[in-house]
């Protein structure tokens, strides 16, 4: 093969990869996007709340990037969520529609300081990444599921000021210790 056509080869190459990322890429994110609308949906928000007023469709022709672009929300160079942040935003709800089996990119999670209730579900221990999770100062009750200690890359933990029960699971405060540097 000459090099001009091994070029050619090449670039063509390229391009068919390149474009087999869009339609995944695309997908991704109307996939969050739907689920988390559905979340929103089972959440009570203040009348006066403007705080999740970005969490809305986006028409098909907008060049922004739903869900990326919402309040709260940020999203890694793959259009990925990584950070969901909705700390002190008088929400009041449970996490039982969250979608927890779609947002497998997260590793930041607060949503300290609302007014969540009910147990924090078990398919918690499908966020993976998990580097920072803070449930503090909400209602949540029950107990703390064990299937938190499939965290295995957490290395901040906040589950203070709820009205759960039982302790956090040991595995997990031994990972907290290693991470904790000057202790030995
Ligand atoms: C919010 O608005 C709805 C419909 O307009 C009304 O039924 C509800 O009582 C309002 N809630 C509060 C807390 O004001
Ligand atoms: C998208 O389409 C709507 C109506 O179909 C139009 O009003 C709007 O200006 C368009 N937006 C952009 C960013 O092109
Ligand atoms: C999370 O949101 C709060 C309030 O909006 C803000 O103060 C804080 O810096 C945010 N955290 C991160 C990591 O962006
Ligand atoms: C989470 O929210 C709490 C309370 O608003 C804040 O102190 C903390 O910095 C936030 N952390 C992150 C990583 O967003
Ligand atoms: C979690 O949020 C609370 C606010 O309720 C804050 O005081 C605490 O420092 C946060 N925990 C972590 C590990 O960031």
């Amino acid at each position: 093969m000459s090099s001009s056509n091994f070029l050619i080869v090449s670039l063509a190459l390229l391009l068919v990869i390149a474009l087999s990322f869009i339609p995944n890429f695309a997908s991704a994110s109307v996939k969050e996007e739907t689920a988390l609308l559905k979340w929103k949906a089972s959440l009570q928000i203040p009348n006066n709340s403007q705080l999740l007023s970005s969490w809305t469709p986006l028409p098909m022709n907008s060049s922004a990037m739903a869900p990326c672009s919402w309040f709260g929300i940020s999203c890694n160079a793959d259009g990925n969520i990584y950070r969901l942040n909705l700390t002190s935003s008088k929400l009041k709800g449970t996490l039982n529609q969250f979608p927890f089996s779609i947002l497998h990119d997260v590793t930041d999670f607060n949503l300290s300081v609302n007014n969540f209730f009910g147990r924090i579900p078990p398919e918690i221990g499908l966020l993976s990444k998990l580097v920072y999770l803070n449930l503090s100062d909400n209602q949540f009750s029950g107990v703390i599921p064990p299937e938190i200690s499939q965290l295995v890359n957490l290395v901040e933990l906040g589950l203070s000021k709820n009205l759960l029960e039982g302790s956090i699971p040991p595995t997990i405060v031994n990972q907290f210790e290693k991470s904790i540097p000057n202790t030995e």
